[in-house]
């Protein structure tokens, strides 16, 4: 099986190159190349058509996408032609081509406010333009592949590697760096190890049905239970301290989203609810601080 992956240079396409499922063939691509990656520039809509009819892939993995939330506000032309236009491009060769299309998304194409968690079939409603601009690519993967039962979209949230740029990595560098630090209390979700979610992907397609038909529309993967930043940064303190990543933990101080301003507005409260998935894709629920000591012990 042919597997066409992008964003293969970020912290998701680092872990399901990793590991990938038995039987695949990887095409791995990031915006310029090198390293064993072919050059793809997702805001490119022709090089994302032609790609898909030059190499004929089964699947396309999109993991690549517009991630800087708060830039996107500013960038909106650019965040949209990546995370909208790329997986549409994409949708749309592979209708021509009968190929699959597994499209990574967010939990920030909901705005946060129903205090319980979201299942897959409620509206999106994102608040900002990186959510905007992933609700978007989630539309167009519907309405050209829906049909068909030949794209799924695989939402996630909070993602956090051993690699690349995330949350646990700068709390770890400033535990490291600082006394103290002070981070946002009011904002729920769940992080999401890179190691569990490529798992999700990978089972996502092999999955497949027996007339090539998807697992099912829209999969919620996020590793279990619930944190806040703050949780997540004080989580990241003690488990380093115990691996002896770090001499001592910075003191972590729980302060609100209004004293903490940023251009991009969050959702307060985007759980995703993933029983469904879990048991589709047929993976054990792995609880996010154990996840996260996972990843911690994979920090060199
Ligand atoms: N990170 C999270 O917390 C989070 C949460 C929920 C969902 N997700 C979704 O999960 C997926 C994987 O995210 P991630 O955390 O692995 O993000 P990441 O580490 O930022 O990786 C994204 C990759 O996409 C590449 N990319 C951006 N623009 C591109 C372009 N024009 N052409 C080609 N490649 C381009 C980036 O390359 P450059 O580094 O060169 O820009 C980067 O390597 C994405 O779909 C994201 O929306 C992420």
């Amino acid at each position: 099986m042919k597997v066409l992956l992008t964003g293969a240079a970020g912290q998701l396409g680092h872990a399901l190159r990793q590991r990938p499922a038995v039987g695949v063939e990887l095409i791995a691509t990031s915006r310029s190349g090198g390293d064993g990656l072919l050059a793809l520039d997702l805001a490119d809509a022709e090089a994302c058509r032609a790609a898909v009819r030059d190499l004929q892939p089964d699947w396309v993995l999109n993991a690549g996408a517009y991630t800087a939330v708060d830039k996107a506000e500013s960038e909106g032309g650019l965040a949209h032609a990546v995370n909208a236009g790329a997986p549409q491009a994409f949708a749309e060769a592979l209708a021509e081509t009968g190929g699959r299309l597994l499209q990574v998304s967010t939990d920030f194409v909901f705005n946060g406010r129903q205090g319980h968690p979201y299942r897959p079939e409620q509206p999106r409603d994102p608040l900002g333009v990186y959510g905007a601009s992933k609700a978007a690519g989630e539309e167009a993967v519907a309405q050209v592949l829906g049909g068909s039962g030949r794209g799924v979209i695989l939402r996630t949230s909070w993602v956090m590697g051993p690699v690349g740029r995330n949350f646990a990595l700068t709390m770890l560098r400033l535990h490291r760096e600082k006394p103290a630090i002070a981070v946002v209390a009011d904002q729920v979700g769940c992080p999401t190890s890179t190691h569990t979610l490529a798992a999700a992907c990978w089972r996502a397609i092999e999955r497949t049905g027996p007339e090539g038909e998807a697992v099912t529309p829209i999969l919620h993967w996020s590793d279990a239970g619930a944190a806040s930043w703050y949780d997540v940064a004080v989580a990241v303190g003690e488990l380093a301290e115990g691996l002896g990543l770090l001499e001592r933990a910075a003191a972590v101080q729980p302060i609100t989203t209004a004293d903490y301003p940023t251009p991009a507005q969050r959702p307060s409260y985007s759980l995703l609810e993933c029983t469904g998935s879990r048991q589709l894709l047929d993976l054990p629920a792995v609880h996010w601080r154990q996840a996260l000591r996972q990843l911690l012990e994979g920090v060199t």
